[in-house]
């Protein structure tokens, strides 16, 4: 537990006192059937970023639940343009996860899986090179050749002029990978939104005013809406409101 910014559950069943790592856990527990589940912070005026980068918009209530998120993963989902633009790192989790994660039958590490249409990724960056697991890519079948690429990471090509979504997780379902974070970004979501692949949004509003000038979490092609009530709303000391919405 986080002793500056505690996190209390204010609905549907208020918490008598801060919920520690256990209780947060079982708020945010494994599906019983496959399931992708989005983590995104915004602003209360719904910026997707500070200064260009999620990092400003993130409190340490944020990156507790980030954490436990990718604790309970099985995939971490993330798209080409945020894992290049934030430098994605090699995803490692600290001892005390990873004994979770054994305790639980899961492999000691999530598997990182990059979106990617022109495979314009960097072999060298840590995310590939330094990966405790070796990380996938989905891409198109007109892909570009990228045999250094091909060295780090599982090529896996699912759809002919751009990567069909659906068949991607389809086929990380077929690999064992049925719970899937996915940690954005915004043309990602959209496009999971448009082909009505997304189950759960897992949202942090930091206290924050961000101003005009930055996006939104979601871009891309418009869809249609749809309705994704609301399961949890939890409080940070800092006022970080974490919600949670899924589908029936
Ligand atoms: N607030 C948050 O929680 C949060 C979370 C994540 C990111 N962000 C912010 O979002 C911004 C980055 O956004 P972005 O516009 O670069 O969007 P993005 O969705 O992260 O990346 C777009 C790129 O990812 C690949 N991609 C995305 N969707 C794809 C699809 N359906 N099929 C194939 N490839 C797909 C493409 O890569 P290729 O060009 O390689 O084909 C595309 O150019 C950054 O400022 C970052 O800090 C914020």
């Amino acid at each position: 537990m986080t002793a500056d910014a505690p996190i209390s559950a204010l609905w549907p069943d208020p918490s008598p006192a801060p919920l520690d790592d256990d209780a947060l856990t079982a708020l945010y527990r494994r599906a019983d059937t496959p399931q992708l589940r989005m983590n995104f912070v915004t602003s209360v005026d719904g910026a997707v970023s500070l200064d260009g980068y999620s990092a400003g918009l993130s409190g340490e209530p944020d990156k507790r639940v980030f954490r436990l998120l990718r604790m309970v993963c099985d995939a971490l989902l993330v798209a080409a343009g945020t894992l290049r633009h934030e430098g994605y790192r090699a995803l490692r989790l600290d001892e005390q996860r990873r004994a979770w994660r054994r305790r639980h039958g899961l492999a000691e590490y999530p598997t990182l899986v990059v979106v990617s249409n022109s495979l314009d990724l960097d072999p060298a960056q840590a995310a590939f090179a330094d990966a405790p697991v070796r990380p996938m890519v989905l891409t198109r079948d007109g892909a570009p050749a990228a045999p250094d690429l091909a060295a780090v990471a599982d090529l896996v090509h699912c759809g002919a002029d751009e990567v069909d979504l659906a068949v991607g997780l389809a086929e990380l379902r077929r690999r064992g990978l049925e719970q899937v974070l996915c940690e954005g970004g915004p043309h990602l979501f959209g496009a999971l939104t448009a082909a009505d692949l997304v189950d759960e949004v897992c949202l942090s509003v930091a206290p924050l005013l961000a101003g005009a000038g930055a996006g939104r979490i979601t871009a891309g092609t418009p869809s249609p809406a749809r309705h994704l009530p609301l399961r949890h709303v939890l409080l940070a000391g800092d006022g970080t409101l974490l919600l949670r919405h899924a589908r029936p």
